[in-house]
């Protein structure tokens, strides 16, 4: 094994990371060549840089008209130089001030600094890269976003555990959830993901089940377990009900116990409307975790990203600088907001205007982007093309038994048709069946 990477482990041996590593995790290091040698001429070299592969001239980087014409606000060195590893370090500290705001149950002094992904799925993927592999399980969320099986189980050969997140009540399954984790914790670790607001289901925790949840991965790091826990924040703040938990449950695992290291996954994807930008954060939590073994973990990361896209977009990181910065963001992400919580209440309103349906049952929501349908008695895949052939609706079949329907996407006035035009698709496959 590389020598760094063996320095590497010795410092983070000693705590919940180290032990949660996967192999590949173990052998991930950051070298100490090209990357950090130029990071060190940028600040001593001051002569002559001969070290990166990027072209200058009068001290700036070369770019083409086009280039500079189409990103007017960005000077050359923000529109096309090489971003550090890990991200712009301006980008990285003011996305750490805008969690830390959004979630004041964070101490910053807690927490690392946000490592700069390209986009939530990169910083997913690296996550198992560094802590998933052929030994390991995760939990995950039934139903999830149908991406977790595919990088979790087919990318990382980890075993993948489905746990049934709603069961008949209005919220969270918080039995079988306690139930999937203290199983899992008699192996010695845990390792799940949660994602709120959900993909597919749109529900978030009220403050009663946010806490409960945090209750039990509490429980079972008591008794011995080391719990990875993945905080999937991707439609983070989407919130359209007042009893739902307002912070990310990163904030209280977090701190909770020095056998629960925290992920916190999140972005500007959904949160800031740029879903093309391609950029994402990953920050580490951990109570009582030294920044130098922050640091350690953060080099663990930046190795994952050296080694397969060697560094993320350096104009959407000036760009989000910019928007972060800009005095009309808050009111313009607002105005969005409100827009988006329309069409929930839309499709609330739609729902509470039918009595129950034969096939279709909506799964609590209250939060993000979807809404999705259990359905019985008919497949969600024969839904699905049947509304989208006769009716020319497009909606997302989950396997068989889910239906998810993007109220993000349909302009208010359209969402009492389109349902409209679902129901009686899911209705006359069922009679058709009968028949
Ligand atoms: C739950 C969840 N996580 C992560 C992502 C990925 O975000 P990004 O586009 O930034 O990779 C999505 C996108 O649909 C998502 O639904």
């Amino acid at each position: 094994m590389n020598t760094l990477a063996v320095e590497l482990n010795t410092i983070l041996d000693e705590n919940v990371a180290g032990r949660l590593l996967s192999s590949l995790g173990k052998r991930l290091y950051f070298p100490k060549g090209i990357i950090a040698q130029s990071a060190e001429a940028k600040k001593f070299a001051h002569r002559a840089n001969a070290t990166i592969g990027m072209a200058y001239e009068g001290g700036r980087p070369l770019i083409l008209s086009a280039i500079a014409e189409g990103m007017p606000t960005l000077s050359a060195l923000e529109a096309v130089a090489y971003a550090p590893t890990a991200g712009v370090e301006t980008v990285r500290s003011a996305w750490k001030e805008s969690i830390c705001e959004k979630n004041p149950t964070l101490d910053p002094e807690g927490i690392s600094l946000p490592v700069v992904v390209p986009g939530l799925t990169g910083g997913i993927s690296y996550i198992a890269d560094l802590f998933l592999d052929e030994t390991t399980d995760i939990l995950i969320s039934d139903p999830s976003w149908d991406n977790y099986p595919l990088i979790f189980k087919d990318r990382r050969g980890s075993g993948v555990t489905e746990v049934p997140f709603f069961g008949k009540g209005t919220g969270l399954n918080l039995p079988a959830i306690r139930e999937a984790i203290h199983r899992m914790a008699k192996t010695g670790k845990v390792r799940l993901i949660l994602n709120f607001p959900n993909n597919p289901s749109g529900y978030s925790p009220t403050t009663a089940e946010a806490m409960e949840l945090v209750n039990i991965i509490k429980e079972v790091a008591e008794k011995g377990a080391d719990v990875l826990v993945i905080c999937d924040d991707a439609y983070f703040g989407l919130a359209y009900e007042p009893e739902i938990y307002g912070e990310s449950l990163f904030g209280p695992l977090s701190k909770l116990h020095e056998r629960v290291l925290a992920v916190k996954i999140d972005g500007p994807t959904k949160e800031d409307y740029v879903w093309g930008l391609r950029m994402g954060f990953v920050t580490f939590g951990c109570k009582g975790m030294t920044q130098e073994t922050y640091e350690a973990l953060v080099k663990k990361l930046m190795g994952a990203i050296r080694s397969s896209v060697s560094c993320s977009n350096t104009p959407a990181q000036y760009f989000m600088l910019k928007t972060m910065a800009d005095p009309r963001s808050k009111e313009e992400k607002a105005r969005f907001k409100s827009m988006l919580q329309r069409r929930y209440q839309a499709v609330k309103q739609f729902l509470s205007s039918q009595g129950t349906h034969p096939v279709l049952q909506a799964l609590p929501f209250n939060s993000g982007y979807f809404m999705c349908f259990v359905c019985t008695g008919v497949s969600a895949e024969e839904i699905r093309q049947k509304l989208l052939k006769e009716e020319g609706i497009g909606t997302i079949a989950l396997g068989d038994r889910y239906l998810r329907f993007a109220f993000s996407s349909v302009e208010e006035h359209l969402i009492p048709e389109t349902l409209n035009a679902l129901y009686r698709v899911a209705s006359s496959l069922a009679q058709s069946k009968k028949g």
